[in-house]
């Protein structure tokens, strides 16, 4: 088996999805957003405020790089990791790409209590959640292999459909 990207917006469920992947599949789970932090020692809003979005992109990028040399790893992929068109084609060529969507108002109440989206700090609501799905909804759409609505689905039943089962 080869790598299982999912990709898809902040809140749409690409970790809970994940963490079911590495316990009922036994995958090696791989989380980029965590990775970053774990390597720069710091969270995702400091990196942010001090180096800049294009910063953690190239994280991003030099991340994607290096995971794609593995197998058998599930990986849930910050929001905007497909953002690049390099990093979908890493994706592509090593493995499957999940597209996980979820409605503007699920993701709002996903997301609503954490402060470590820099793009949403300042921004929690779901007329700019929807604006911004909207601005990137082509790009994902074009990078997935699969598109997954997970709105009331349960982790479980979202990985079964993955799965074909
Ligand atoms: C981002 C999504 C976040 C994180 C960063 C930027 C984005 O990851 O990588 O805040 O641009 O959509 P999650 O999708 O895991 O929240």
């Amino acid at each position: 088996m080869q790598n299982l990207y999912l990709i898809g917006f902040m809140g749409t469920g690409k970790c809970t999805v994940a963490k079911v992947f590495q316990e009922d599949y036994h995958m090696k789970l791989l989380e980029m957003d965590e990775e970053i932090v774990r390597q720069e020692k710091r969270p995702i809003s400091e990196i942010f405020a001090t180096d800049g979005e294009t910063y953690f992109r190239d994280l991003e990028t030099e991340l994607v790089r290096k995971i794609q040399a593995g197998s058998r790893q599930i990986v849930s992929c910050g929001g905007g990791a497909v953002l690049r068109a390099e990093n979908v084609a890493m994706m592509k060529k090593s493995g499957k790409v999940v597209l996980l969507r979820a409605k503007a108002e699920t993701i709002l109440e996903r997301v609503k209590s954490s402060s470590d989206r820099p793009l949403l700090n300042g921004n929690m609501n779901v007329e700019y959640i929807a604006g911004l799905m909207e601005k990137r909804r082509a790009i994902y759409e074009s990078a997935a292999d699969l598109v997954i609505d997970t709105d009331g689905k349960s982790a479980y039943e979202i990985c079964k459909e993955i799965m074909g089962g």
